[in-house]
């Protein structure tokens, strides 16, 4: 198999279900499962930590590098080590989530980790989930698939798993909130988020998971 055949390409905005059905056509599939918005929120934590100054570009360039990244998958999710913390939940937190354009909107950030990533993809089968993967790091993979989903929805299900971890939700600041970084990443001048041409583009408003995650799978099957 060439690198192309190797790999699925899953693209879309935040919350429409991309991680947990990557997940799980990765597990379906036996290829392994990369999580590249957990890398940019890995050098954003990084930078946070180091107390990086987030307006100095070349800083920020800087402290990712510096940066040595572990990515493990469990069945609990992707554990992230950075410089030997686990930083696994740390990443997702508000703080970083705020600040995080910074470092995501950053070109040469970005070229250092599409190069992590095209190296993971090469080394083994893998399904890749995040903004770019179809367009820019993995631009010859037979299967792209664009998930999308309303915003309300998209909010929704953002709502049900911060309450299922405990957390009080104010639906209508989600959304807000969601919308924002919906802007942040389709307007951006490097990699801004749209589907690749050849992508297949699945609107999962009404769809089950397993019903997202066997669409994928056939796809996949039917491409690679
Ligand atoms: O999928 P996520 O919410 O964990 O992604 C975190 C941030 O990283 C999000 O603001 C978009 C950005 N991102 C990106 O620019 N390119 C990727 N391939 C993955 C994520």
């Amino acid at each position: 198999m060439s690198e192309a055949t190797q790999i699925v390409a899953i693209d879309g905005p935040a919350g429409a279900g991309k991680s947990s059905s990557a997940r799980t056509v990765a597990e379906k599939l036996g290829f392994a499962f990369l999580d590249t918005g957990a890398m940019y929120r890995a050098a954003t934590w990084w930078a946070l930590h180091q107390h990086v100054d987030l307006e100095d570009p070349e800083a920020l360039v800087e402290s990712t590098r510096r940066m040595e990244l572990q990515m493990e998958d469990t069945p609990k999710g992707t554990r992230v080590l950075v410089n030997g913390h686990d930083v696994s939940d740390a990443i997702r937190t508000p703080e970083v989530t705020r600040v995080i354009f910074r470092l995501d909107q950053n070109s040469a950030v970005r070229r250092q980790l599409v190069e992590l990533q095209r190296r993971f993809g090469e080394r083994q089968p893998t399904v890749a989930e995040g903004r770019d993967i179809g367009t820019v790091v993995f631009p010859k993979a037979k299967c792209k698939v664009f998930l999308d989903a309303s915003i309300e929805e998209r909010a929704q299900r953002r709502a049900r798993q911060l309450e299922e971890k405990g957390a009080k939700v104010d639906l209508e600041q989600l959304r807000a909130e969601i919308h924002e970084r919906d802007e942040k990443t389709r307007n951006r001048a490097d990699s801004p988020l749209r589907p690749a041409e050849d992508a297949v583009i699945l609107d999962t408003t009404n769809l089950t998971f397993d019903a997202v995650v066997d669409e994928i799978v056939r796809l996949a099957r039917e491409k690679l």
